[in-house]
C-alpha cells in the first residue's frame, strides 16, 4: 500500500477517517464556538474539582482537561464513581452517542449523590435523562466516530473553563491556527517524503507499537496513541509511562529471543518533562541500544503547552490512520466493539 495513491485511500476509508482529520482544526474552530453558547446554572469556580465520566473516546476528554486546565480535575471509567467523589465536585458526563451504559449509570451515580453535573452528547438516551432531570446538556454534532470527534467534545469544555478562568490562558486563535499548519504538512495530500506521520506509520508496518510517555506530561497522549492504533489500525499496541516503567517494565527487555522481533518501541517527548524524566529516556534509548531493541523517538509540534498536547494527540490520530492504510483495513468501523456490545445487551 502506497499512502501517496489518493484513490486507494479513498477505497480502503469510504467513511472518511482521513477526511475527518484534514479538517479537524474546523471542527475545533466550531467547538468553540459551541463552548461560547453553553448556559450552566451554576459557577465553575464553586467547585472544588471536576470529574468527566465516560468511556473509550469519550473518556479521553477528561484525560485531556485534566493535563490542560489549571483546575482539577478527575476521570472516571465505569459503572461508579469513586467513593470520594460528592457535592463539591462537578460531574461531567461524557458520551459521543448518549447511550453507553456505564456512562449512563455513572451519571446517575452522580445524582442520587446530588452532584451537580454537565453532559456532554449528541443525544441518545443521555439526552432524555437531561430533559427528565433538568441537567444542562451541551449538544455536539452528530455522524462521525466517537474518537473522531475529540474536537466536538474538548474545545466546548475548554472554553467554557477558560471563561470561567480556570483554564490559565488559552490562545484559542494561536492555537487554531497552529492545528492548522499542522493539517497542512500531514493531511494525505502531503506525500511520504515529507509528511512525517506517513514516514513514522510506514516504520511501523508489520510492528506491535509499545507507546512510552511520562507522568503529568504525555501519559495521556500516549494513551490515546495506544487506543487509536487499537482502534483505526485494527491491531495491539501497548503504552507505559516514566518513572513507574523503569520499575518493572524495564526489565522485560532482557530476555533474548524472538519474543521481542516485532515489538517496537516510541518515546514521546515535549520539551515539558521533568529534567530527571529526560534523563530516564536518555538511559533508556541507551539500553535499548544494548540490548538490541528497535525504538524510536516522536517529538510533539512547536507551541504552548495547549499546541503540543493537542498537537502531539493530533499526530498520533494521523500516525494510527497511516498505519491502518498500511494495514489495508479500513479505519472507520469497530466491528469487535459492536460485536461486544450486541452481546453483552442480548445478555440482558
Ligand atoms: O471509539 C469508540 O467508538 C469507543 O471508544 C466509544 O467512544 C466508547 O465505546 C464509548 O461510546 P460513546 O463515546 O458513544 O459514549
Amino acid at each position: 500500500m502506497n499512502l501517496d495513491n489518493a484513490d486507494k485511500i479513498e477505497e480502503l476509508d469510504p467513511q472518511g477517517m482521513v477526511e475527518d482529520l484534514d479538517t479537524f482544526p474546523d471542527q475545533c474552530r466550531e467547538a468553540v464556538s459551541i463552548g461560547e453558547e453553553i448556559k450552566i446554572p451554576f459557577e465553575l469556580n464553586e467547585f472544588d474539582s471536576a470529574l468527566v465520566t465516560g468511556m473509550g473516546g469519550s473518556a479521553i476528554v477528561g484525560d485531556l482537561l485534566s493535563r490542560l486546565l489549571d483546575f482539577p480535575v478527575g476521570t472516571n471509567r465505569g459503572y461508579h464513581l469513586p467513593a470520594t467523589a460528592g457535592t463539591e465536585d462537578l460531574l461531567i458526563a461524557v458520551s459521543y452517542s448518549g447511550n453507553t451504559e456505564e456512562t449512563l449509570s455513572a451519571l446517575k451515580d452522580g445524582q442520587r449523590r446530588g452532584m451537580k453535573s454537565l453532559c456532554l452528547s449528541t443525544g441518545g438516551k443521555m439526552e432524555n435523562y437531561c430533559v427528565r432531570e433538568s441537567i444542562p446538556l451541551v449538544k455536539i454534532p452528530t455522524g462521525h466516530q466517537p474518537r473522531a470527534s475529540t474536537g466536538y467534545m474538548l474545545f466546548p469544555l475548554l472554553k467554557l473553563f477558560d471563561e470561567a478562568g480556570l483554564a490559565g490562558t488559552i490562545d484559542f486563535t494561536k492555537l487554531l491556527e497552529n492545528l492548522e499548519g499542522m493539517a497542512n504538512s500531514w493531511n494525505s495530500s502531503v506525500p511520504t517524503e515529507s509528511n512525517e506521520p506517513k514516514k513514522l506509520a510506514e516504520g511501523f508496518t508489520g510492528k506491535v507499537p509499545i507507546i512510552y510517555g511520562t507522568k503529568g506530561n504525555t501519559r495521556v497522549v500516549a494513551y490515546r496513541w495506544k487506543t487509536q492504533i487499537n482502534e483505526n489500525a485494527k491491531q495491539p499496541a501497548f503504552w507505559n509511562v516514566f518513572p513507574e516503567l523503569n520499575h518493572n517494565e524495564t526489565v522485560g527487555y532482557q530476555l533474548e529471543g524472538e519474543l521481542m522481533e516485532n515489538g517496537k518501541v516510541v518515546m514521546l517527548k515535549n520539551d515539558l518533562d521533568l529534567g530527571r524524566n529526560e534523563l530516564r529516556m536518555e538511559i533508556m534509548e541507551e539500553i535499548f541500544r544494548d540490548e538490541g531493541i528497535d525504538y524510536g523517538l516522536a517529538r510533539a509540534p512547536a507551541g504552548d503547552k495547549f499546541s503540543k498536547v493537542i498537537g502531539q494527540i493530533y499526530f498520533g490520530d494521523y500516525f494510527s490512520v497511516y498505519l491502518a492504510l498500511l494495514n489495508e483495513v479500513d479505519p472507520s468501523p469497530v466491528k469487535l466493539i459492536e460485536n461486544f456490545k450486541s452481546r453483552l445487551k442480548k445478555r440482558g
